[in-house]
């Protein structure tokens, strides 16, 4: 066996590698409800609206939250998703901003927040990563004759031609917070699964039909 073959056999999996493996499972389970939730013929219009005010919702106290730790501040202002969410809503609702206002929440938001730097960034990761389900997600919908030129998509559109790019600058900043904050990992992926909690949570009920 040579040198490198037994440095790859003891080598620990990077923080990208143990992410993905440690919220496999939770992944899945959002993917399996997005999926019923989107992938009507033809899509739930109600629903998709309920979904986007909640995501609307949940983002912002998540962003706010980001934005209270120096490393994720610094991230989150140039990566916020509130004015998609927004930009839809207000074309799914005639074009008027006055419904943000007055629509009272139709569920109650008991959210974990992060409660450290490290979990910031797992919550990040979901964020982040949400956006490479996007593209998938906008080629399904884009054909729905409600999209007329994608209107009411710009959430999933995302980075749109960007997205890589965003992800893997998001992945080297992450890897460098990991690396120079011993013993963050652990917090990290708690904080993403906390993350994914959130959302299946926040997602049950949207669907009422
Ligand atoms: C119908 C819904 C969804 C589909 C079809 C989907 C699909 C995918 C696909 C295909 C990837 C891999 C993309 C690539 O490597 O190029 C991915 C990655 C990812 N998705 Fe989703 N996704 C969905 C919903 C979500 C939601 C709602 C979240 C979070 C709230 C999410 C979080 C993530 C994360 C964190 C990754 C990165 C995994 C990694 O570490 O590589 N996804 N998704």
């Amino acid at each position: 066996m040579t040198d490198n073959v037994i440095a790859c056999k003891v080598a620990k999996p990077d923080i990208a590698m143990r992410l993905r493996r440690e919220t496999r499972d939770a992944h899945c389970q959002i993917e399996a409800v997005m999926s019923d939730l989107l992938f009507t013929t033809p899509i739930d219009l109600q629903a998709y609206k309920r979904m986007l005010s909640r995501h609307r919702d949940y983002y912002a106290q998540i962003e706010a939250s980001l934005s209270e730790f120096n490393s994720t501040a610094v991230m989150i202002r140039e990566r916020s998703k509130i004015s998609w969410l927004n930009s839809d809503i207000d074309y799914l609702e005639d074009g008027s901003e006055q419904h943000r206002k007055e629509q009272p929440l139709d569920y109650a938001l008991t959210t974990k927040l992060p409660v450290n730097e490290a979990q910031a960034w797992g919550f990040l990761y979901v964020f982040e990563g949400a956006t490479l389900g996007g593209a998938h997600i906008l080629d399904k919908l884009r054909h729905e004759p409600c999209f007329d030129a994608e209107q009411g998509l710009r959430f999933f559109h995302s980075y749109g031609r960007k997205t890589p790019a965003m992800w893997r600058a998001f992945q080297s900043a992450l890897q460098q917070f990991v690396a120079s904050t011993p013993g963050s990992e652990e917090q990290v992926i708690q904080g993403a699964n906390q993350s994914f909690s959130n959302m299946n949570d926040l997602m049950k009920g949207v669907q009422v039909d």
